[in-house]
């Protein structure tokens, strides 16, 4: 008879174990896609940024702002959806190397210095300094591939 009373809550227990162990796995396959999307949007946004600035020499800082705005946004998702290694295997769709994590440090020195160049790059063109913030932009185009060279897969 006793033992009845804990019938409902062991049942809850299991079902509450049985359920987040999936549902774990979930949420690092959501992480996966949504930081392919990320860098998605970041490359159509830097790219429209960098067309704007540095090709077309717009004086339009107000307009360039909005997209410098965005790229911060986006950029601040980033380090969030790197917080468990995402194996090849399971996830083909990535094309993150195992670099990342192994060394997290350089990682994590060059996503930071990317969010930080689009900030300064965000306050140059809110100071009117489109020279300067163009020339910002070409440096920080280079920072993208010099991360992928070690940590992206081709
Ligand atoms: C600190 C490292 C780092 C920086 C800086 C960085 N990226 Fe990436 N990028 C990655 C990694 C890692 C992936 C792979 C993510 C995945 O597939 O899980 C990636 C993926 C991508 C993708 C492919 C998304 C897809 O559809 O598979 C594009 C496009 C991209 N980055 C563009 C850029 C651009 C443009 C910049 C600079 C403005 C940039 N990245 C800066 C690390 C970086």
């Amino acid at each position: 008879m006793q033992n009845k009373k804990w019938l409902p809550l062991g049942a809850a227990l299991i079902l509450t174990l049985g359920l987040s162990l999936p549902m774990h796995a979930g949420s690092l396959s959501e992480d996966v896609d949504l930081r392919i999307e990320t860098f998605d949007e970041i490359d159509r946004l830097f790219k429209a940024l960098r067309f704007k600035v540095v090709n077309m020499r717009s004086e339009d800082h107000k307009g360039a702002m909005e997209y410098s705005d965005q790229l911060i946004r986006h950029a601040y998702r980033l380090p969030g959806l790197f917080e468990e290694p995402s194996p090849r295997e399971q996830f083909p769709q990535s094309r993150a190397r195992p670099q990342i994590w192994d060394r997290k440090d350089r990682y994590d020195f060059l996503l930071n210095q990317f969010t930080d160049n689009l900030e300064e790059i965000h306050e140059l063109l809110e100071q009117e300094r489109l020279t300067d913030a163009g020339r910002l932009i070409d440096r920080t185009a280079q920072s993208c591939r010099q991360c992928h060279n070690t940590f992206r897969y081709r």
